[in-house]
C-alpha cells in the first residue's frame, strides 16, 4: 500500500489510532491480525518509540508477531502474561449486540483464545462492517487436515437443521494449496448469507470432531470504535451502554504507516 489513502483505509486507521488511547503503561494487550490491527500496531510502535508508552504485547498471529516486534513493542507469550488487560482487534462484520464474525484473515483461534483470556476486548471497524445480522460474510472456521472433507460433509449436514439461509462451505486456498493456519490446520468457509441464531450455530458447530473452532465471538467483545472514511470515530461499549462521537484530523505524516505489509 502506497500514496494517497482510500476512505475505507482512512476509516481503519482512524479507528485504530483512536483505539489506540485505550492502551495504558503497564498493560499486557492482546494484538489482533488483520489489516486494522495492523494500523493499531502501527500507532502502538510509534506510541512507543515516541511517547514513551511502556505495554507488553501478545500478538495474535506470527504476522502480528513479526510487525509489532519490527516497531519496537515488547512482544510475549500469552503463557508469559497469563491474563491480558486489553485486547483490540479487528473483525468482519458486528451487529447491534456487538457479536462477531472473525476470521477473515485465518488466525480466528489464536484471536478467539486471546480475546477470552481479556478483561476488556475492543474491536476496530470501519462502518461498513456493521450488520443487522450476521452471516454475509463467510463464517470461518478451523478445521484439523485428517479427514477434512469428511468433516466439510458433517458440518453442511448439519446445517440443514441450523437457522441459516446458505449451507455451502469452501475449502480456503493460498493459491493451489489449502490454505493452513498457524496452528497447521485448514479454514472452510460456510456461505450462510443470514445467521438467526449465532449462539446456537456457535455451540453447534464446535461439538463436531475435527472442527478445532469457529469465527463467532458472542459475548467477547466490549466496545467498538467505529471509523469513517472523514476521520469521524464513534465508541460503542455495550456495557457501559455508552456511544461517544469524536473526530480525528488526518495528518500527511500519518502516511508514515502506508507502507503496511499486511
Ligand atoms: C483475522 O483472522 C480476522 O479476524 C480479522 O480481524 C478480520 O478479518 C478483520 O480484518 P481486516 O481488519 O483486514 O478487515
Amino acid at each position: 500500500m502506497s500514496g494517497e489513502l482510500s476512505p475505507i483505509d482512512k476509516a481503519k486507521f482512524v479507528a485504530a489510532k483512536r483505539a489506540a488511547d485505550y492502551v495504558e503503561d503497564g498493560m499486557r494487550v492482546g494484538l489482533g491480525t488483520g489489516s486494522t490491527a495492523a494500523w493499531l500496531v502501527r500507532c502502538l510502535g510509534e506510541q512507543v518509540r515516541e511517547g514513551g508508552l511502556r505495554f507488553k504485547g501478545v500478538p495474535t498471529s506470527t504476522r502480528t508477531a513479526d510487525l509489532a516486534r519490527e516497531v519496537g513493542i515488547d512482544v510475549i507469550s500469552l503463557d508469559e502474561a497469563k491474563w491480558l488487560d486489553l485486547t483490540i482487534d479487528g473483525a468482519d462484520e458486528f451487529d447491534g449486540s456487538l457479536n462477531l464474525i472473525k476470521g477473515g484473515g485465518g488466525a480466528l483461534l489464536q484471536e478467539k483464545i486471546v480475546a477470552t483470556a481479556s478483561d476488556q476486548m475492543v474491536v476496530i471497524a470501519d462502518i461498513g462492517k456493521e450488520v443487522e445480522h450476521l452471516g454475509a460474510f463467510p463464517l470461518p472456521i478451523e478445521v484439523i487436515p485428517f479427514g477434512w472433507q469428511t468433516t466439510q460433509a458433517l458440518v453442511e449436514e448439519t446445517l440443514v437443521s441450523m437457522d441459516v439461509l446458505g449451507r455451502q462451505s469452501t475449502l480456503r486456498m493460498n493459491g493451489s494449496r489449502p490454505f493452513v493456519t498457524d496452528e497447521g490446520n485448514h479454514i472452510l468457509d460456510l456461505h450462510l448469507q443470514r445467521i438467526g441464531n449465532p449462539r446456537q450455530l456457535s455451540l453447534v458447530i464446535n461439538q463436531m470432531p475435527g472442527v478445532v473452532e469457529n469465527g463467532l465471538f458472542i459475548d467477547i467483545c466490549d466496545a467498538v470504535v467505529i471509523g469513517y472514511g472523514d476521520g469521524r470515530v464513534e465508541l460503542r461499549d455495550i456495557n457501559e451502554g455508552t456511544v461517544e462521537q469524536d473526530r480525528l484530523d488526518f495528518l500527511e505524516s500519518d502516511n508514515l504507516f502506508t507502507d503496511l505489509a499486511d
